[in-house]
């Protein structure tokens, strides 16, 4: 009979409990409150969401106008364009985005009687302020005669440009910047037309302006 032991594991003593370091218990309560946290354990206090909520919107403004006649009061975020707020809150999307830099024309709206780019116009400026869009010029089924001569002079093609050229001549006959075809084009420069329709834009501004 062998005097050989079985095997056995070589145990230790237990050792006693390492108390933790400030690090772990910090680590260790993050953890479990974000847990807690996420699982929505622990409630936000509703004054203090509300404080955090108000702390994180953008500041907004009231503002009112009138927009082709009609009186209209809203509360816009005070970074909203003229043309957000007509093509987003209004519904008006005669008035085109097309470069949203102030570069091609596409957004002109008349404020006051004077052309803008509404794209580079910031709505909380314009209280009080009288806004003219494309909607705005025919007076029901009669067209504006600018919008006339366009059609007459076939002053388009896709299109796309027109609301801002036609609410841009209307401002350049206003302005009276229609002694020639010249002076026309130089006070038209800022419409941009992509289909290249200059000429017979030009045209149809020198016949609404009464030269043809
Ligand atoms: Fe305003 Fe181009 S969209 S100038
Ligand atoms: Fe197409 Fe002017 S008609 S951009």
């Amino acid at each position: 009979m062998s005097t050989e032991r079985p095997f056995q594991a070589e145990t230790s003593p237990a050792e006693p409990p390492t108390p933790p370091t400030r690090r772990t218990f910090i680590a260790t309560t993050t953890v479990v409150g974000g847990a807690a946290l996420a699982g929505g354990l622990v409630a936000v206090p509703p004054a203090l969401a509300a404080e955090e909520a108000a702390a994180e919107a953008p500041p907004s403004s009231r503002v009112s106008l009138t927009v082709n006649g009609v009186r209209r009061t809203v509360t816009v975020d005070n970074r909203t364009s003229l043309l957000d707020l007509l093509r987003e809150r209004l519904d008006l999307t005669g008035s085109k985005k097309g470069c949203n830099a102030g570069a091609c024309g596409a957004c002109t709206v008349l404020v006051d009687g004077q052309r803008v780019n509404s794209c580079l116009t910031l709505a909380v400026r314009l209280e009080g302020a009288e806004v003219t869009t494309i909607e705005g010029l025919a007076k029901g089924d009669r067209l504006h005669p600018l919008q006339q001569a366009f059609i007459d002079q076939d002053a388009f093609q896709c299109g796309f440009c027109t609301p801002g050229q036609i609410v841009s001549g209307v401002g350049c006959i206003e302005e009276g910047h229609t002694g020639s075809a010249e002076e026309i084009r130089e006070w038209m420069s800022g419409n941009l037309c992509r289909c290249g329709c200059y000429v017979k834009i030009e045209r149809a501004v020198e016949q609404a302006a009464g030269r043809k």
